[in-house]
């Protein structure tokens, strides 16, 4: 078995959906300067006692029952994620525990916007060496609880959900190389400025907001992700040409059309949910990689490019037949 192969998708969103218009009325902001600068039109937001391992149990059921596998056979948990439920144990021992997996490794990992596609590289290495024959990894988020609901520059972006993937290992091609990257020089531009040992003391106040210098955001992201994009074609020995979807992270409609036309992919080509979801930070791909395969968009056997970018900043992109 040379290859780690998605065997199930799954994602859940939860009840509430706040539209553009509910936020014209609690901040200065209007339906047409979100959706022009952004895409996003409407975004699920958690419930006050929902948190991210209620909502990965759910995106987990849908993934393993598409995959066929039961809670027995899953023998690695990963979960990327910046808003887990406690600061420990890790999200992925309490879905680990609810789901009635047995006990195995699980941790989770924190890489923002690019979290999913650091745990989904970190289980193909598991799988190809070995170490696992079913990895249960996903992406969630949280995100909303960490907006200050009066700052209108960050408010409008996001959205919560989680999503899930099986993991398998497979004699056919299925997950082609990952590319993993950080640089820390660009901190600054995008964090949350409270963490377990840092500035505890400001949670839940209005200092302890997201702070992000979008339009520097906007600049870098575009750069990088256009980079890597081309780095992994060029790494794989793949040509633009070869490639059937691209599956990017979700933060900005204008992001994402400047991806699809650096690999010349016509927006048909390209799975686009940030008009419905927001930005759902580390959910966001594996959310789009379900809509796209539950709506019979994406086929086994097709050529995917996966991608994201965040705070840190952080980037990485995966490969892979479905
Ligand atoms: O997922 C992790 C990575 N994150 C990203 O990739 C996000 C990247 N950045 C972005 O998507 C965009 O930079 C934003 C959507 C955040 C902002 O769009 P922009 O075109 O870069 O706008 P801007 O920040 O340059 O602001 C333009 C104007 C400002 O007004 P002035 O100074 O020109 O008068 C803002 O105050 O838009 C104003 N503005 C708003 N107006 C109405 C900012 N937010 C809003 C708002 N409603 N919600």
């Amino acid at each position: 078995m040379s290859y780690s192969r998605v065997a199930g998708t799954g994602r859940y969103l939860p009840e509430r959906i706040m539209t553009n218009a509910d936020l014209e009325k609690i901040v200065d902001t209007s339906d047409e300067w979100i959706r022009t600068r952004t895409g996003v039109e409407r975004r699920h937001i958690c419930a006050p006692d929902q948190t991210v391992s209620q909502m990965c149990i759910e995106a987990a059921k849908i993934a393993m029952d598409a995959a066929g596998v039961t809670a027995d056979d899953i023998d690695m948990v990963i979960t990327g994620t910046t808003t887990p439920d406690l600061i420990f144990p890790n999200v992925s021992t309490i879905i680990q525990h609810e789901l009635g997996i047995p006990a195995c490794t699980a941790f989770s990992l924190e890489a923002a916007c690019t979290g999913f596609i650091y745990a989904l590289s970190t289980a193909d290495k598991f799988i190809k060496a070995g170490e696992s024959k079913c990895a249960l990894v996903m992406g969630a988020e949280c995100i909303t609880k960490l907006v200050d609901w009066k700052d209108r520059n960050t408010c409008v972006l996001f959205g919560d959900g989680a999503g899930a993937v099986v993991l398998k290992p497979s004699d056919e091609q299925g997950i082609v190389s990952c590319h993993l990257g950080a640089d820390g020089q660009y901190k600054d531009l995008l964090y949350y400025p409270v963490g377990a040992s840092n500035n505890l003391a400001a949670a839940g106040t209005p200092a302890a907001n997201i702070m992000m210098t979008g339009n520097e955001v906007f600049k870098v992201a575009v750069q990088t992700l256009g980079r890597i994009a081309s780095e992994t074609l060029e790494k794989a020995g793949v040509s633009k040409e070869e490639l059937d979807w691209l599956v990017p992270h979700q933060a900005n409609i204008r992001i994402i059309q400047a991806m699809a036309k650096r690999l010349n992919l016509p927006m048909e080509k390209v799975i686009v949910t940030v008009q419905d979801h927001g930005n759902t930070s580390a959910a966001s791909v594996p959310m789009a990689l379900d809509v796209g395969v539950r709506d019979g968009r994406l086929k086994r056997g097709q050529l995917i490019l996966m991608e994201a970018f965040g705070g840190g900043f952080t980037w990485g992109s995966v490969l892979m037949r479905l």
